[in-house]
């Protein structure tokens, strides 16, 4: 049944599709958003995380449009909106702080919001495509989720020291 848009998702494997789909526009988008991450964070050791991130980001987008390929003909995305909002949260962050510690904690709740989103958008994807047989699907979208873990959890750690500098800095 279709209730607002057309109805495009009639089995399993058009959902699964759907969501590789959108994920791809999710990593694009994330790749443009974490240059303007990269410019806008000041500690080091953070600008290195993104900029780190940013370089996996680029090959998870070349292993979607490979799987989107094999199940299209083409690597055609679908815009992801929740992806443009999250993404839009830490531009408006950048809008509200000046560059220093609290706008960098700021950046990286932002960065962890969208590592939580993507993880569970994988685990869904990599669910469904167990489900079908799609081994080698599962497989490849496992290496990004492990990317997407190992990154959340290396901005964990930034984020214990980063958010203690952020407490010393005194409003003006
Ligand atoms: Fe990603």
């Amino acid at each position: 049944m279709g209730f607002i848009t057309p109805n495009d998702y009639d089995d399993l494997r058009s959902l699964y599709t759907g969501q590789l789909q959108y994920l791809l526009s999710t990593e694009n988008q994330i790749v443009k958003g974490l240059e303007s991450m990269i410019d806008h964070a000041q500690d080091t050791q953070l600008k290195q995380a993104f900029q780190s991130h940013k370089q996996e980001t680029e090959v998870q987008v070349q292993r979607l449009d490979k799987l989107i390929s094999e199940l299209t003909g083409d690597s055609d995305d679908k815009k992801d909106p929740i992806a443009t909002a999250l993404i839009s949260s830490g531009v408006n962050i950048v809008r509200e702080s000046s560059e220093g510690p609290v706008r960098d904690a700021g950046l990286l709740a932002t960065a962890q919001k969208i590592e939580h989103y993507e993880i569970a958008s994988y685990g869904a994807a990599i669910a469904w495509a167990t489900t079908l047989g799609l081994t080698d699907h599962a497989a490849l979208l496992e290496k990004t989720l492990e990317e997407e873990k190992h990154a959340d959890h290396l901005l964990t750690t930034i984020a214990q020291r980063e958010n203690v500098e952020a407490a010393a800095v005194s409003a003006q």
